[in-house]
């Protein structure tokens, strides 16, 4: 009997000439959305990560989410860190809970709900968008990508970040994340600035697409690159691809260049989050006593036990500093 060939494996054959082997890339997708089952970030825009079973998984294609509410983080993200968007997100929302009362405001108050996030045309070009899917689309997103290209100020990231994670279309996302991942991983970078040419890149997300968990996968590449394989020193050594990936051998001489980075957790340097303890310790002022986990809830809006070592490291050091006391 003939081998059926999945449809993976059909798409990825025009990379044969690369070393992009069926089998490796398999084998890529599987470790890295096995990781991303355990490791990914609680975001309030995302859909938890599908736990994988013995059997291989659940697909999330089914899974629909508000596109309004992922449209407003994905504009948000696109020049904002995400530690930044998790603060400003839900005042927005809470602000335009829907697509009717954004197209229904006055520009000026879109504007000024969007204090604090900068570069203030996204907001503008967000309400045009409001308004124009009342208008032409009595309120309801279209599902058509030539049709989400059409509205103000969405391209192709966008359109195929509005199939994937809100009508769970299997379609890739390539953001600069993704970009530098899929460099480093499939094709031997020599520095950490290089990364391939995006529209190869687009080329392929597409043929490496694990059918019916392009959602989750799209996530995972876009957690990987903020977490660990990140622009200047990427940590292979935490990376669920290291033995798999073209770059982790010339990684490495960057990854064991003495500590020049900050120390940080998800991008935010740890003196940020000192400060933010010192902050909500202060306004605790007169209770006897506060469990490190309510401290972690207030610095860190996506705390979980995963961060309790980190906390109590930054608690020790603190204290060590003799800015704090601990019972
Ligand atoms: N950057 C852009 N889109 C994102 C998402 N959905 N999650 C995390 N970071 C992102």
């Amino acid at each position: 009997m003939q081998k059926q060939n999945t449809p993976q494996i059909r798409r990825l054959r025009k990379f044969r000439t690369e070393a992009v082997s069926p089998t490796r890339c398999r084998t890529l997708t599987r470790s890295i959305l096995r990781w991303y089952s355990c490791h990914s970030r609680a975001l309030p825009w995302r859909l938890p990560a599908a736990r994988l079973n013995a059997h291989g998984g659940q697909g999330q294609a089914g899974n629909i989410s508000n596109p309004y509410r992922i449209l407003v983080s994905e504009v948000m993200l696109q020049q904002t860190q995400v530690n930044r968007v998790l603060e400003k997100y839900p005042r927005f929302l809470k602000r335009f809970p829907t697509i009717h009362s954004l197209a229904r405001a006055h520009q000026h108050e879109v504007v000024i709900a969007w204090q604090g996030m900068g570069y203030n045309n996204r907001a503008v070009r967000l309400h045009q968008l409001a308004r124009t899917v009342l208008q032409q689309h009595g309120g309801k997103f279209p599902e058509a990508y030539q049709e989400l290209v059409a509205l103000p100020g969405v391209g192709k990231y966008t359109a195929n970040a509005l199939l994937s994670s809100a009508f769970g279309k299997d379609v890739p996302v390539v953001d600069v994340n993704v970009r530098r991942v899929l460099s480093r991983l499939l094709w031997q970078m020599r520095t950490t600035i290089e990364m391939k040419p995006e529209s190869e890149i687009w080329e392929l997300a597409q043929s490496l697409l694990p059918a019916g968990k392009a959602y989750d996968w799209n996530q995972a590449l876009m957690d990987l690159g903020a977490t660990i394989c990140t622009a200047r020193a990427p940590q292979c050594i935490s990376c669920p691809a290291a033995r798999l990936c073209s770059s982790a051998a010339t990684m490495k001489h960057v990854t064991s260049s003495p500590g020049k980075q900050e120390p940080s957790r998800d991008g935010v340097p740890n003196r940020i989050y000192r400060g933010r303890i010192i902050e909500a310790l202060r306004q605790y002022r007169g209770r006897r006593r506060l469990h490190p986990d309510d401290i972690g809830k207030q610095i860190r809006p996506t705390y979980s036990s995963r961060d309790r070592f980190w906390l109590r490291s930054l608690l020790a050091g603190l204290e060590r500093d003799g800015l704090i006391q601990q019972p």
